[in-house]
């Protein structure tokens, strides 16, 4: 099935980054620029800076945004090189960041970027084009504990020792449907019944893929001294894994402040929180929506 891209929590990005005409605003993740053009919009001699590892989500988003305005400027890079790629251009400081993080329904539905386990299509699920490491590659060359520790650690995959190895009994593995037809074979028929193991296992390969979790830690790694003063930090995660990490950066910051010299004490009065979720009319329309949580820290300084 072919889904349109529809912009999670859009209304709510927007009304929280306080957009100002004159700002400077990165779009971590640009996509098909769902939000980045309703950004554009908003600016008249601010800029948008919009960073993308995939070139089909720069190339598709550049012809929607040069419809707009000009004040914008596309970047084929991994956000985990935020400082380095803005630095690049002259920008040093930011007045809201936002990444809508993981894949976009074009990726998702293109059975050639091997994502989708209900489509059958060789594996592959790689953001970056120019990424060396695919899906393949992990399944049919990765040893057994490695495998397994990828389906835990990035998506909690029940009993991901014995799908490791089976993997590693049944190579090669070369299509999605053949990682499917495995998964049904060798997993308890109540746990096939009760959630498709296919969802979990091919969310747990598309992280290590993309090498997500990581990427994640190296931006929240950068960007708090990147904020003005009233600067936004604004980032819609999908699960728990990245989730996680977010909650801790923003709890971190409110407990170890860079300004603070590491010392660990409460400055509540430096950063404030929200966190927001869908509205019900949304999660009913948009599928991809159900999971979102946007979260949003301000620097009050
Ligand atoms: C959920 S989509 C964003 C959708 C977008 N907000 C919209 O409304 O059209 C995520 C996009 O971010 C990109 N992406 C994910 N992780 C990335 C990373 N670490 N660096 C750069 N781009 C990344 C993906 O390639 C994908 O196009």
């Amino acid at each position: 099935m072919i889904e349109k891209h529809i912009p999670v929590l859009l209304n709510e990005v927007i009304e929280t980054l306080e957009i100002k005409p004159d700002g400077i605003y990165v779009d971590l993740t640009l996509g098909r620029a769902g939000h980045s053009q309703e950004i554009l919009k908003r600016l008249d001699k601010g800029k948008l800076i919009c960073f993308d590892k995939d070139i089909e989500a720069i190339k598709e988003s550049n012809e929607k945004l040069a419809k707009i305005n000009s004040n914008y400027i596309l970047i084929k890079s991994d956000f985990r090189f935020v400082s380095e790629e803005l630095n690049k251009i002259g920008v040093n400081k930011v007045d809201g960041f936002l990444a809508d993080l993981g894949v976009s329904s074009p990726q998702l539905d293109d059975a050639k970027r091997g994502f989708s386990y209900s489509q059958n299509t060789e594996l592959d699920m790689r953001m970056d084009l120019d990424n060396p490491l695919n899906a393949k590659d992990i399944i049919n060359s990765y040893s057994e504990d490695q495998i397994a520790r990828i389906l835990y650690e990035n998506a909690d995959v029940k009993l991901a020792k014995l799908i490791a190895k089976a993997i590693v009994a049944n190579r090669p593995i070369n299509t999605s449907f053949e990682l499917n037809e495995l998964l049904k074979n060798i997993l308890p028929a109540k746990v096939v019944r009760e959630k498709n193991p296919s969802k979990a296992v091919f969310q747990a390969l598309r992280i290590a893929v993309n090498d997500e979790l990581n990427s994640l830690n190296d931006l929240l790694s950068q960007v708090a001294p990147l904020l003005n003063k009233n600067g936004k930090l604004a980032i819609i995660t999908f699960h728990s894994k990245e989730d996680a990490i977010v909650k801790n950066y923003f709890q971190k910051l409110n407990y170890h402040d860079p300004k603070l010299n590491k010392l660990p004490v409460q400055v509540d009065k430096q950063w404030k929180q929200k966190i927001i979720f869908p509205q019900e009319e949304e999660a009913k329309e948009n599928r991809r929506a159900r999971s979102a949580k946007l979260r949003v820290i301000t620097k009050l300084y």
